[in-house]
């Protein structure tokens, strides 16, 4: 764009008007104040009654480009209502924020989305910016039939742009698509922001994108999906130092829903799914889960804490404590053919509850092993782990696994399908793998035979325990 002569109705404006700054060539800033009737330029700059005013102010008067940035400031500290319901089709960059330090509420009474961007009308061969920062928007509603996505929040249209918002908290929306306060086709990034009872007629109750995700000390609360993501559906999920509390996703999970998950130093509690995976699902995704908190979740059917389809990847040191669901207190695994195998490192299962088989863990149709290393596994229902014919848990070095029903307190693995509760005096048994570190592998249904022993209640030795192969979802199906 290069520098211009801004000229306005003869008035030549100030330099707060007009910067140039590295990466962007202008920055049009206008104010909206409370009760302002029509757009002027001050002092300071352009004022203006509302957004849809500011913009359309700026791109008349000026030749806006992709490369230029249009920032629009409501005054601090007050409350505007009604400002909600606008569609702006923005030629370039925005940033929308407060006049000051203090934010600023955007009140849309139950009766409009806050705003839709339409990036159509520009073309850029990189990203587009829209922020949104130190805003507090509340009563959100959209049933647009023509964009029924995001309740306060939608970005639509052919150039690409990321979304960012930046200590923005939103409390009560309701969205008849995806994304019940925001809603993106391209990525979206949320840091220091806040998110409380939102509902989405579909995914995301809170966020939803069909692309990348990523949030950074956040917090989501008491949202609701009534299919997937009872907080978040994301393509790819970053999560990161947030926390989830008390989402709610009536198929599968609770608090977020993703192909890819990577979630870390974050807590994500009290969350629920209908189905499975009441606090994330997976599906054909990498996954790791690392320094993670998942408490007190609950899925229907399957993984009272994680749900993980087809996934590969590790969970690291992270605690699951006081998660229930039907099978898989704290976690389903279920795999594609031959696809994927999980990896537990330091990680801790308390109290979790399967009401039928796997009180931690419940995995089905896994050709690879699932190692666990270091695992504590204490006061499950019992069976603590459980498989089907074709899976197994390899416990590599050092798994402990205590308060077994049948086994007192020594440690053991659990082999439901045979009704056989394994007991071991020591976990790991260097048995079938001479030099390496020392493991043990819970059945021996794997591809090929295999040495190990079980001992069953009379302490007689088990070796060899190949297994007829059965259908690969015995028990009700894929979800299991
Ligand atoms: C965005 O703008 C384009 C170009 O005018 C239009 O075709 C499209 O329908 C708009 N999208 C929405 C959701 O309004
Ligand atoms: C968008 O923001 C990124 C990161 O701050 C910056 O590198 C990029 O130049 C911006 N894009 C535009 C079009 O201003
Ligand atoms: C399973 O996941 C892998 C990689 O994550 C993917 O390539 C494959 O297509 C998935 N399989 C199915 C059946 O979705
Ligand atoms: C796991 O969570 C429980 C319940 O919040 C807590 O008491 C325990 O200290 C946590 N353990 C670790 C290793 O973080
Ligand atoms: C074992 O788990 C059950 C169910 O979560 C819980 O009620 C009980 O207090 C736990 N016992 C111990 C010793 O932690
Ligand atoms: C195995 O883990 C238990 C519990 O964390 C720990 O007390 C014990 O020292 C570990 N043993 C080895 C050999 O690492
Ligand atoms: C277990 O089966 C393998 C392969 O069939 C065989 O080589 C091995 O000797 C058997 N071990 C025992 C203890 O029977």
């Amino acid at each position: 764009m290069g520098n211009k002569n801004i000229y306005l109705f003869g008035i030549i404006l100030l330099s707060s008007f007009f910067n140039v700054i590295y990466g962007i060539d202008s920055i049009y800033k206008c104010v909206i104040p409370q009760g302002e009737a029509y757009c002027q330029s001050l002092d300071g700059g352009l004022v203006c009654p509302n957004l849809p005013a500011c913009i359309q102010f700026i791109t008349l008067n000026f030749n806006v480009g992709p490369t230029d940035l249009i920032s629009v400031l409501y005054e601090q500290n007050a409350v505007f209502d009604n400002h909600c319901g606008y569609e702006i089709s923005i030629p370039t960059s925005i940033y929308i924020s407060v006049a000051g330090s203090f934010p600023a509420t955007i009140n849309c009474q139950n009766a409009n989305r806050f705003i839709l961007f339409n990036t159509s009308f520009t073309e850029y061969s990189s990203w587009l910016n829209i922020t949104v920062n130190s805003l507090t928007i509340i009563n959100t509603y959209n049933d647009d039939a023509a964009y029924p996505d995001g309740g306060a929040i939608s970005v639509v249209g052919y150039q690409s742009a990321q979304l960012t918002l930046n200590q923005v908290e939103m409390t009560t929306s309701y969205s008849s698509g995806n994304g019940g306060f925001v809603s993106s086709i391209y990525d979206i990034t949320i840091v220091d922001s806040q998110f409380n009872t939102g509902t989405a007629l579909k995914s995301g109750g809170a966020i939803y994108s069909p692309g990348a995700i990523v949030s950074h000390n956040s917090i989501y609360n008491s949202c609701e999906s009534k299919a997937s993501g009872g907080a978040i559906f994301g393509e790819t999920v970053n999560f990161m130092t947030s926390k989830a509390t008390g989402n709610y996703a009536e198929y599968n999970g609770g608090a977020v829903s993703c192909t890819s998950c990577y979630m870390f130093f974050s807590i994500v509690q009290s969350n629920n799914a209908g189905l499975i995976g009441g606090a994330v699902y997976s599906y054909s995704g990498m996954v790791q889960f690392g320094s993670m908190q998942f408490i007190q979740n609950q899925a229907g059917v399957c993984g009272g804490a994680l749900h993980l389809i087809n996934a590969t990847g590790s969970v690291t040191t992270s605690n699951f404590t006081m998660n229930k669901a039907n099978y898989g207190g704290a976690l389903c695994l279920n795999y594609l053919p031959d696809q994927g195998s999980i990896d537990f490192l330091d990680s801790t299962f308390y109290n979790n509850i399967a009401t039928e088989q796997g009180g931690a863990l419940h995995i089905s149709s896994s050709l690879k092993p699932n190692v666990i290393y270091h695992g504590i596994f204490f006061n499950n229902s019992y069976p603590t782990l459980s498989c089907d014919e074709e899976s197994s848990f390899l416990c590599n070095n050092n798994c402990t696994i205590s308060s077994c029903d049948r086994c007192g307190s020594s440690p053991c693995l659990e082999d439901y399908d045979r009704m056989l509760s394994a007991c071991f005096d020591t976990v790991c048994h260097s048995d079938f793998e001479p030099q390496g570190t020392p493991h043990f592998i819970s059945q021996a249904y794997a591809s090929q035979p295999q040495n190990l022993y079980l001992l069953d209640d009379n302490n007689f030795k088990h070796t060899n325990h190949t297994r007829p192969k059965k259908s690969r979802f015995p028990r009700g199906g894929p979800f299991l």
